[in-house]
């Protein structure tokens, strides 16, 4: 096996097989916020990405992915269930997003998590070259840094966590923080969405392990960790250039023209996940229509949820609760050829997306908890006549960033409605003022400068005192 200076290990690999509408298997970029901001940025460097292409069989051996080379890593049916489905997805997801579905703790989950978190660290091992760099991604992989580091002490390894890092008193609940948090600890610097996460990571590192801990560093054995904050952000650039493009400009205005030329279009675009707020949006949206704020033939809402982690108990009675809502909604509101909610649960390419973006006047963004939600800046990014409001939650790490939009508490009903009214009546020049500030901010702020600001403060971190030879 060749080995790589820089090594991505992640649980997803940027693309996932799938079954084409013609019945052939094909190769498609997966749907999610860390494939998104991680998948430009390697694209042509000679990097190693290690990770899991979907299913329970064996590995597959995959081509190099736009010049970046793959390294599979096997889950069996088991790993699927008690890693993915349990300990990844139904404890710490929701744990990490304050708890808004109950987190379920078993025992075989964590002998689960720690297995595959030791062959992920293994893979690794094999592919980073001496003196190498390793990234670690996300809250499926927070045991690889210590992992790894007993394996190849060489290395400099980072972590990132993309999605937020809960206040200790929820942390606390976990049966294994302190090996969880001595896991992070391996890497020599960890990163966060937000300032907070850091914060609330020191504290706990200062509760639970007795270490000396700040919000900028924490001393390990002989070492020092570095912890800091860094906003992943996406390719503003090629997010700009795509809009733009003449054919998906053509799109858009089929696309409207298809929704039936209504005044006003709301768009929407989620994982089914319930830390979305996809249930509370639709029925405040009800609430609109019932009250006749909003009609259905002037104003059209797109919804789209692209099913996920479907086989975990709180994502088919998520999906189930939406797909009724929807149709309730449209059998009451809706006329013939009018639906008032446009439902599609489809990944759709890049290029449809942007069309979808292109055609809102309305973004309505509204978690309850995600750590950034790239979505929301991906919507700025492709405006590129800089019109267009967007609705988004305090709760998405995006709203730190991107002030300008009509920001809402999601959890409150008549203030997300309140601010649905608010972008959907907003006057063009506020509507523009604001959109410039934030594709301003964007422009500034992107992928390549998260990674810089990343990888430069990787390469200033880490005691080089414990760092030793890589084995032979
Ligand atoms: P999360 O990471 O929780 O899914 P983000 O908003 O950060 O949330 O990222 C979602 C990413 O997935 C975005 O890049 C978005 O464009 C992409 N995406 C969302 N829905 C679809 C879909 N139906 N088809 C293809 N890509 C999608
Ligand atoms: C979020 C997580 C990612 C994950 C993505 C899609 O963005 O932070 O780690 O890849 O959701 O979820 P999935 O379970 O399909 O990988």
């Amino acid at each position: 096996m060749r080995q790589s200076p820089l090594v991505v290990v992640a649980n997803r690999l940027p693309i996932d097989d799938s079954v084409a509408p013609d019945g052939a298997f094909e190769w498609r970029r997966s749907p999610g916020g860390l494939v998104s901001a991680l998948h430009p940025l390697l694209r042509h460097t000679p990097a190693t990405w290690v990770g899991w292409a979907g299913g329970t069989g064996p590995a597959p051996e995959l081509p190099d992915v736009d010049g970046v080379r793959m390294r599979t890593v096997a889950l069996n049916a088991e790993d699927f269930r008690d890693h993915y489905e349990g300990f990844a997805n139904a404890t710490l997801w929701p744990l990490y997003h304050d708890a808004v579905e109950q987190p379920e703790y078993h025992r075989r989950w964590w002998e689960a998590y720690q297995r595959v978190n030791q062959r992920f660290a293994e893979a690794a091992a094999e592919v980073a070259e001496p003196g190498g760099l390793v990234w670690v991604q996300d809250y499926h992989l927070q045991l690889v840094p210590g992992l790894l580091r007993a394996l190849r002490p060489d290395l400099r390894i980072g972590f990132f966590l993309h999605v937020p890092f809960p206040p200790p008193e929820l942390f606390m609940q976990l049966p294994r923080r302190s090996e969880l948090l001595r896991g992070m600890l391996g890497a020599d610097l960890i990163g966060f969405q937000r300032a907070q996460a850091a914060h609330n990571f020191a504290q706990l590192a200062a509760k639970v392990l007795g270490l000396s801990a700040t919000d900028r560093r924490i001393g390990v054995d002989d070492r020092v960790v570095r912890i800091g904050a860094f906003p992943v952000a996406i390719d503003t650039a090629e997010m700009a250039a795509l809009a733009a493009r003449p054919e998906v400009a053509d799109r858009a205005r089929r696309l409207r023209q298809d929704l039936g030329q209504p005044e006003k279009v709301i768009l929407s675009v989620d994982r089914m996940d319930y830390t979305k707020g996809i249930e509370q949006r639709l029925k405040a949206y009800r609430e609109l229509l019932a009250s006749g704020d909003v009609k259905v033939r002037d104003t059209v809402l797109v919804q789209v949820a692209v099913p996920s982690r479907d086989r975990v108990g709180q994502y088919q009675i998520l999906r189930d609760r939406v797909e009724h809502q929807v149709g309730r909604i449209n059998g009451e509101f809706g006329r013939v050829g009018e639906p008032a909610i446009h439902y599609l649960s489809q990944p759709f390419d890049r290029a449809e997306l942007v069309a979808l973006y292109r055609v809102a006047d309305v973004m309505a963004v509204t978690p309850l908890r995600d750590g950034m939600n790239l979505v929301a800046k991906e919507y700025v990014a492709a405006r590129v006549d800089g019109t267009g409001a967007l609705l988004l939650s305090e709760f998405a790490g995006a709203a730190a960033e991107l002030e300008q939009a009509y920001l809402v508490n999601p959890h409150d009903l008549d203030g997300l409605k309140q601010g649905l009214l608010a972008a959907l009546r907003a006057g063009p020049e506020d509507v523009a003022a604001r959109m410039r500030a934030m594709r301003e901010h964007l422009a500034h702020n992107d992928i390549h400068a998260w990674a810089a600001s990343y990888l430069s403060a990787l390469e200033e971190s880490g005691s080089l005192v414990g760092r030793r030879p890589a084995p032979r």
